[in-house]
Protein backbone atom coordinates (compact mmCIF):
# COMPACT_ATOMS: atom_id res chain seq x y z
CA UNK A 1 0.00 0.00 0.00
CA UNK A 2 2.92 2.10 1.02
CA UNK A 3 6.11 1.92 -0.95
CA UNK A 4 9.42 3.72 -0.51
CA UNK A 5 12.14 3.94 -2.28
CA UNK A 6 15.35 5.53 -1.81
CA UNK A 7 13.96 8.54 -0.51
CA UNK A 8 16.02 10.98 0.70
CA UNK A 9 15.20 15.16 1.88
CA UNK A 10 17.26 17.80 2.29
CA UNK A 11 16.20 21.53 4.02
CA UNK A 12 18.62 23.46 2.53
CA UNK A 13 22.11 22.27 3.01
CA UNK A 14 20.68 19.76 5.96
CA UNK A 15 20.40 16.34 4.53
CA UNK A 16 16.97 15.49 7.17
CA UNK A 17 16.03 12.13 5.52
CA UNK A 18 18.97 9.95 3.88
CA UNK A 19 17.98 6.98 1.32
CA UNK A 20 15.23 5.85 3.16
CA UNK A 21 13.12 2.24 2.05
CA UNK A 22 10.35 0.69 3.38
CA UNK A 23 7.19 -0.76 2.52
CA UNK A 24 3.75 -0.98 4.44
CA UNK A 25 1.59 -3.71 3.27
CA UNK A 26 -2.19 -3.80 3.22
CA UNK A 27 -3.75 -3.94 6.52
CA UNK A 28 -0.36 -4.15 7.85
CA UNK A 29 0.29 -1.77 11.18
CA UNK A 30 4.07 0.09 11.29
CA UNK A 31 5.32 1.63 14.14
CA UNK A 32 8.11 4.46 13.32
CA UNK A 33 9.87 5.25 16.36
CA UNK A 34 13.18 7.12 17.29
CA UNK A 35 14.47 9.77 18.75
CA UNK A 36 13.46 13.37 18.66
CA UNK A 37 14.96 15.31 15.45
CA UNK A 38 15.73 11.59 13.64
CA UNK A 39 13.32 12.63 11.06
CA UNK A 40 10.11 10.55 11.59
CA UNK A 41 7.50 13.33 11.11
CA UNK A 42 9.37 14.34 7.74
CA UNK A 43 9.13 11.00 6.38
CA UNK A 44 5.29 10.37 7.77
CA UNK A 45 4.45 14.02 5.93
CA UNK A 46 6.52 12.90 2.84
CA UNK A 47 4.22 9.57 2.41
CA UNK A 48 1.46 12.38 2.30
CA UNK A 49 3.02 14.52 0.13
CA UNK A 50 2.65 17.36 2.38
CA UNK A 51 6.77 17.38 2.17
CA UNK A 52 8.61 17.15 -1.61
CA UNK A 53 11.38 15.09 -1.21
CA UNK A 54 14.56 15.51 -3.57
CA UNK A 55 15.71 11.82 -4.24
CA UNK A 56 13.80 8.52 -4.63
CA UNK A 57 10.05 7.73 -5.08
CA UNK A 58 7.21 7.06 -2.45
CA UNK A 59 4.39 4.73 -4.12
CA UNK A 60 0.75 5.41 -2.42
CA UNK A 61 -1.79 2.47 -3.37
CA UNK A 62 -0.49 2.70 -7.22
CA UNK A 63 0.12 6.29 -7.33
CA UNK A 64 3.86 7.59 -7.56
CA UNK A 65 3.94 10.94 -5.78
CA UNK A 66 7.16 11.70 -7.30
CA UNK A 67 5.11 11.78 -10.58
CA UNK A 68 4.80 15.24 -11.80
CA UNK A 69 1.55 14.30 -13.37
CA UNK A 70 0.03 13.36 -9.92
CA UNK A 71 -2.86 14.99 -8.70
CA UNK A 72 -1.17 15.65 -5.29
CA UNK A 73 -4.12 17.11 -3.83
CA UNK A 74 -6.52 13.67 -4.97
CA UNK A 75 -3.84 11.86 -3.39
CA UNK A 76 -4.01 13.16 0.20
CA UNK A 77 -7.59 13.09 0.03
CA UNK A 78 -7.12 9.41 0.11
CA UNK A 79 -4.34 9.08 3.50
CA UNK A 80 -5.53 10.12 6.51
CA UNK A 81 -3.48 11.83 8.85
CA UNK A 82 -3.24 12.56 12.54
CA UNK A 83 -1.13 15.56 14.18
CA UNK A 84 0.02 15.88 17.29
CA UNK A 85 -1.84 18.36 17.85
CA UNK A 86 -5.37 17.68 16.79
CA UNK A 87 -5.60 20.52 14.00
CA UNK A 88 -9.61 20.83 14.31
CA UNK A 89 -10.92 24.03 12.91
CA UNK A 90 -11.34 25.61 16.10
CA UNK A 91 -14.64 28.17 14.73
CA UNK A 92 -16.79 24.61 13.25
CA UNK A 93 -18.65 22.26 15.29
CA UNK A 94 -17.87 18.86 15.95
CA UNK A 95 -20.39 18.46 12.86
CA UNK A 96 -19.26 20.54 10.70
CA UNK A 97 -15.46 19.59 11.60
CA UNK A 98 -16.24 16.01 10.08
CA UNK A 99 -18.55 17.24 7.44
CA UNK A 100 -16.49 20.17 5.45
CA UNK A 101 -13.95 18.34 4.06
CA UNK A 102 -16.08 15.44 2.54
CA UNK A 103 -18.21 17.88 1.12
CA UNK A 104 -15.83 20.45 -0.81
CA UNK A 105 -13.26 17.79 -1.45
CA UNK A 106 -15.01 15.16 -2.00
CA UNK A 107 -18.13 16.54 -3.45
CA UNK A 108 -20.54 14.72 -1.38
CA UNK A 109 -23.91 16.13 -0.45
CA UNK A 110 -24.73 17.61 2.70
CA UNK A 111 -27.05 14.46 4.16
CA UNK A 112 -24.52 12.00 3.29
CA UNK A 113 -21.28 13.61 4.88
CA UNK A 114 -23.74 14.30 7.81
CA UNK A 115 -25.01 10.73 8.23
CA UNK A 116 -21.38 9.38 7.70
CA UNK A 117 -19.92 11.53 10.41
CA UNK A 118 -22.51 10.83 12.84
CA UNK A 119 -21.60 7.30 12.60
CA UNK A 120 -17.66 7.59 12.77
CA UNK A 121 -18.65 10.10 15.51
CA UNK A 122 -20.79 7.39 17.47
CA UNK A 123 -17.55 4.98 16.70
CA UNK A 124 -15.45 7.03 18.96
CA UNK A 125 -18.02 7.51 21.64
CA UNK A 126 -18.46 11.38 21.05
CA UNK A 127 -21.75 11.40 19.72
CA UNK A 128 -23.34 13.26 22.64
CA UNK A 129 -20.67 16.60 21.32
CA UNK A 130 -21.78 16.71 18.00
CA UNK A 131 -22.75 20.03 18.13
CA UNK A 132 -19.82 22.01 20.63
CA UNK A 133 -16.74 23.69 19.17
CA UNK A 134 -13.24 21.84 20.10
CA UNK A 135 -12.32 24.41 22.17
CA UNK A 136 -15.24 22.57 24.56
CA UNK A 137 -13.80 19.01 24.59
CA UNK A 138 -10.38 17.53 25.97
CA UNK A 139 -7.88 16.91 24.38
CA UNK A 140 -8.63 12.80 24.38
CA UNK A 141 -11.51 13.92 22.71
CA UNK A 142 -10.64 16.26 20.03
CA UNK A 143 -8.24 13.73 19.08
CA UNK A 144 -10.61 11.02 18.90
CA UNK A 145 -12.51 14.05 16.45
CA UNK A 146 -9.44 14.02 14.33
CA UNK A 147 -8.97 10.12 14.05
CA UNK A 148 -13.27 10.30 13.14
CA UNK A 149 -12.53 13.04 10.37
CA UNK A 150 -9.44 11.59 8.87
CA UNK A 151 -11.91 8.36 8.38
CA UNK A 152 -15.08 10.31 7.26
CA UNK A 153 -12.69 10.53 3.87
CA UNK A 154 -12.41 6.91 3.50
CA UNK A 155 -8.98 6.66 3.47
CA UNK A 156 -6.29 3.97 2.00
CA UNK A 157 -4.08 4.24 5.00
CA UNK A 158 -3.90 6.00 7.79
CA UNK A 159 -1.06 8.59 8.85
CA UNK A 160 -0.54 9.25 12.98
CA UNK A 161 2.58 11.24 13.93
CA UNK A 162 2.34 11.51 17.55
CA UNK A 163 -1.07 11.18 17.73
CA UNK A 164 -0.60 10.86 22.12
CA UNK A 165 2.17 12.77 22.70
CA UNK A 166 -0.18 15.92 23.86
CA UNK A 167 -2.13 14.37 25.72
CA UNK A 168 -2.56 14.62 29.39
CA UNK A 169 -1.75 11.19 30.57
CA UNK A 170 -5.40 9.85 31.38
CA UNK A 171 -6.67 10.38 27.56
CA UNK A 172 -4.01 8.34 26.17
CA UNK A 173 -5.76 5.32 26.38
CA UNK A 174 -8.89 6.24 25.17
CA UNK A 175 -6.81 7.41 21.92
CA UNK A 176 -4.90 4.52 21.61
CA UNK A 177 -8.21 2.21 22.23
CA UNK A 178 -9.49 3.99 19.13
CA UNK A 179 -6.18 3.02 17.24
CA UNK A 180 -6.03 -0.30 18.31
CA UNK A 181 -9.86 -0.98 17.05
CA UNK A 182 -8.71 0.53 13.48
CA UNK A 183 -5.92 -1.57 13.41
CA UNK A 184 -8.30 -4.54 14.33
CA UNK A 185 -10.04 -3.79 11.72
CA UNK A 186 -7.78 -4.05 9.24
CA UNK A 187 -7.08 -0.48 8.02
CA UNK A 188 -3.26 0.24 6.77
CA UNK A 189 -1.58 2.05 9.51
CA UNK A 190 2.00 3.78 9.75
CA UNK A 191 2.07 5.22 13.38
CA UNK A 192 4.88 7.37 14.75
CA UNK A 193 4.75 6.86 18.44
CA UNK A 194 6.86 6.15 21.48
CA UNK A 195 3.96 3.91 23.02
CA UNK A 196 5.91 0.66 23.24
CA UNK A 197 2.74 -1.13 24.44
CA UNK A 198 0.50 -0.26 21.48
CA UNK A 199 3.28 -1.24 19.70
CA UNK A 200 3.71 -4.99 21.41
CA UNK A 201 -0.02 -4.66 20.98
CA UNK A 202 -1.33 -4.30 17.10
CA UNK A 203 2.23 -3.93 15.28
CA UNK A 204 3.12 -5.81 12.58
CA UNK A 205 6.63 -4.06 12.03
CA UNK A 206 8.68 -1.61 14.17
CA UNK A 207 10.51 0.86 12.07
CA UNK A 208 13.59 2.96 14.37
CA UNK A 209 14.88 5.86 12.88
CA UNK A 210 18.15 7.87 13.42
CA UNK A 211 19.99 10.90 11.93
CA UNK A 212 17.49 10.30 9.21
CA UNK A 213 18.47 7.20 8.91
CA UNK A 214 16.08 4.06 8.62
CA UNK A 215 18.00 1.84 11.06
CA UNK A 216 15.70 -0.69 11.97
CA UNK A 217 12.80 -2.42 10.32
CA UNK A 218 11.86 -5.62 11.94
CA UNK A 219 9.14 -7.38 12.57
CA UNK A 220 7.49 -6.56 16.34
CA UNK A 221 8.49 -10.22 17.89
CA UNK A 222 12.24 -9.49 17.00
CA UNK A 223 12.46 -5.57 17.57
CA UNK A 224 11.43 -6.47 21.29
CA UNK A 225 12.20 -10.06 21.78
CA UNK A 226 15.57 -10.33 20.80
CA UNK A 227 17.30 -7.03 21.93
CA UNK A 228 20.52 -7.59 21.67
CA UNK A 229 20.04 -8.15 17.92
CA UNK A 230 18.97 -4.51 17.36
CA UNK A 231 21.93 -1.61 16.44
CA UNK A 232 23.39 -0.05 19.20
CA UNK A 233 21.63 2.82 18.62
CA UNK A 234 18.44 1.21 18.67
CA UNK A 235 19.25 -0.40 22.29
CA UNK A 236 20.70 3.16 23.58
CA UNK A 237 16.80 4.51 22.57
CA UNK A 238 15.04 1.50 23.83
CA UNK A 239 16.95 1.53 26.96
CA UNK A 240 15.78 5.01 27.58
CA UNK A 241 12.24 4.67 27.16
CA UNK A 242 11.65 1.12 28.73
CA UNK A 243 13.61 1.98 31.53
CA UNK A 244 10.15 3.06 33.97
N1 LIG B 1 10.85 23.04 7.87
C1 LIG B 1 12.08 22.70 8.30
N2 LIG B 1 13.17 23.40 7.92
C2 LIG B 1 14.40 23.05 8.34
N3 LIG B 1 14.67 22.00 9.14
C3 LIG B 1 13.62 21.27 9.55
C4 LIG B 1 12.27 21.57 9.17
N4 LIG B 1 11.45 20.66 9.74
C5 LIG B 1 12.24 19.83 10.44
N5 LIG B 1 13.54 20.20 10.33
C6 LIG B 1 14.67 19.49 10.93
O1 LIG B 1 14.69 18.18 10.42
C7 LIG B 1 15.04 17.25 11.42
C8 LIG B 1 13.98 16.19 11.55
O2 LIG B 1 12.78 16.77 11.99
P1 LIG B 1 11.49 15.89 12.24
O3 LIG B 1 11.14 15.14 11.01
O4 LIG B 1 10.45 16.81 12.79
O5 LIG B 1 11.99 14.87 13.36
P2 LIG B 1 11.18 14.00 14.40
O6 LIG B 1 9.74 13.98 13.98
O7 LIG B 1 11.83 12.65 14.35
O8 LIG B 1 11.39 14.64 15.73
C9 LIG B 1 15.26 18.06 12.71
O9 LIG B 1 16.62 18.30 12.83
C10 LIG B 1 14.52 19.34 12.43
O10 LIG B 1 15.11 20.40 13.13
MG1 LIG C 1 8.06 14.57 14.97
Amino acid sequence: MISIKNVSKWYGDFQVLTDCNTEVKKGEVVVVCGPSGSGKSTLIKCVNALEPFQKGDIVVDGTSIANPKTNLPKLRSRVGMVFQHFELFPHLTITQNLTIAQTQVLGRSKQEAHAKGMALLERVGLTAHANKHPGQLSGGQQQRVAIARALAMDPVVMLFDEPTSALDPEMVNEVLDVMVQLAHEGMTMMCVTHEMGFARKVADRVIFMDAGHIVEDCQKEAFFGDINARSERAQQFLAKILQH
